[in-house]
């Protein structure tokens, strides 16, 4: 026996590592026809990865504090070698993480991902959206530009619209009158540590709970009824080699557009980087149009489309909330998109428009218009839901065939 064999048997009799490694790589059978849209849950992961990485070397320079913060981002740019990369690294990788999430999420809705027995796999994903929501603004205020500043100030406002308790949970919140280095340093604390903690963890879970019950694919459906003689869906491959390889590729044409950016355009417009926080945080001087990063423009359009502020808050909460029930407000007999009736397709098409529109509405300044639009496909959004158990029952699906299609 080789001496690696007789290691490995070793391991393995103290730790399940061939066990665990066939488990989940070369014994998973994973469909054999997974498209485009399987590339978002392996790029998530890279993402993720980035941010860790290059988080934890930028640890290393920054000053976590009111007097020292923006010039220590100053000095990362401009005197730490390679620190422009790592920075650049770092702020284009947390739009490309919400750019990877949303696709990702988006191919669950269009082929049903998310129906029995995957809802946990939703439900684990719901939670990592809203660690990476919390991750995201927690680390907006670091830099302390003047966007941090007033972004967190209008964000941190929200609770003081809560009755009786409103202002002294946004001062607990806080932790001072006003933002000021000890929520800084706060902020510091959940970004650095907590959130990224949490996240790895509904990470592993949502990949154990995904290895568990096994994936979906663009049919949506049951690979796993149809089995050789020795217990292998017909229609599964080995997750290694066939995807690890296949994902090679889309990991490799997702650097490129991503170094494209952070070597380009890494300012995205104003997008990814927003003109204010090029000045230092000041209390005196509010932006001319406050606006959160891109990613969280649906939601605040939402926020401001309702007249009353609590209205706004409970309105903001529930179109976040509502995405938790979908797997149990999609009544289809069918999973995928495909096989789905017209009323779905409808219902999906003009949810999708919605939420971009109120992206952008909530990205730009209002105006009468833009109001009442905003206000038309908060609506829309809300509708998706509200009517998806009446749509998705009574419409007419197509018949899903025995075996998968393509990837033959
Ligand atoms: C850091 C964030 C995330 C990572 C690293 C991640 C990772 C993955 C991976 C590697 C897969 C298997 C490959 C694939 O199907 O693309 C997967 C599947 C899945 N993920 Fe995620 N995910 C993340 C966030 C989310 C979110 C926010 C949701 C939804 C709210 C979600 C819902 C799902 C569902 C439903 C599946 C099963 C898909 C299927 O089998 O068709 N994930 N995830």
């Amino acid at each position: 026996m080789s001496m690696g064999k007789k290691i490995m048997q070793w391991v393995d009799a103290r730790f399940p590592a061939t066990e665990t490694y066939e488990y989940h790589m070369s014994k998973y059978y994973a469909p054999k026809n997974f498209n485009f849209w399987y590339f978002f849950g392996v790029l998530s992961m890279v993402v993720l990865v980035n941010q860790l990485v290059t988080g934890i070397w930028l640890t290393m320079m920054y000053n976590p504090s009111a007097e020292g913060a923006f010039a220590s981002v100053e000095y990362i740019m401009r005197d730490v070698k390679g620190g422009w990369l790592i920075r650049y690294m770092h702020s284009t990788g947390a739009s490309a993480f919400f750019v990877v999430v949303y696709l990702h999420m988006f191919r669950a809705l269009l082929y049903g991902s998310y129906q029995k027995p995957r809802e946990l796999i939703w439900l684990i994903g719901m939670g990592i959206y809203l660690a990476l929501m919390a991750e995201g603004f927690f680390g907006y205020l670091l830099p302390w530009g003047n966007m941090s500043f007033w972004g967190a100030q209008v964000i941190l406002n929200l609770p003081a619209a809560l009755p009786v308790i409103g202002d002294g949970l946004a001062e607990w919140v806080r932790g001072d009158y006003i933002i000021s280095g000890i929520t800084l340093n706060r902020f510091f604390a959940l970004h650095v540590v907590a959130i990224p903690l949490v996240l790895v963890g509904l990470v592993f879970m949502h990949l154990v709970a995904l290895h568990h019950v096994g994936s979906n694919n663009p049919d949506g459906i049951d690979i796993k009824k149809l089995k050789d003689k020795n217990g292998v869906p017909l229609d599964g491959i080995e997750f290694h080699p066939y995807y690890t390889v296949h994902d090679m590729v889309g990991i490799v044409v997702f650097f490129i557009c991503f170094f494209a950016v952070v070597f380009f355009f890494p300012e995205g417009g104003g997008f990814f980087l927003e003109p204010p926080n090029f000045e230092a945080a000041n209390s005196l001087k509010t932006p001319a149009h406050i606006a959160p990063v891109w990613y969280y423009t649906p939601f605040y359009a939402i926020l401001r489309a309702v007249p009353n502020k609590l209205g706004g808050v409970i309105a903001m909460g529930a179109a976040i909330a509502v995405l938790f029930l979908i797997p149990w407000l999609d009544r289809s007999p069918v999973r995928s998109m495909r096989y789905k009736g017209i009323l779905s397709k409808i219902a999906l098409t003009v949810f999708a428009i919605s939420f971009v529109s109120l992206g952008y509405l909530g990205a730009t300044p209002t105006t009468d218009a833009a109001t009442l639009a905003a206000r038309i496909f908060t609506v829309l959004y809300f509708l998706f839901f509200l009517l998806m158990p009446i749509y998705t029952a009574i419409e007419k699906c197509k018949q899903p065939p025995e075996r998968v299609t393509g990837g033959h």
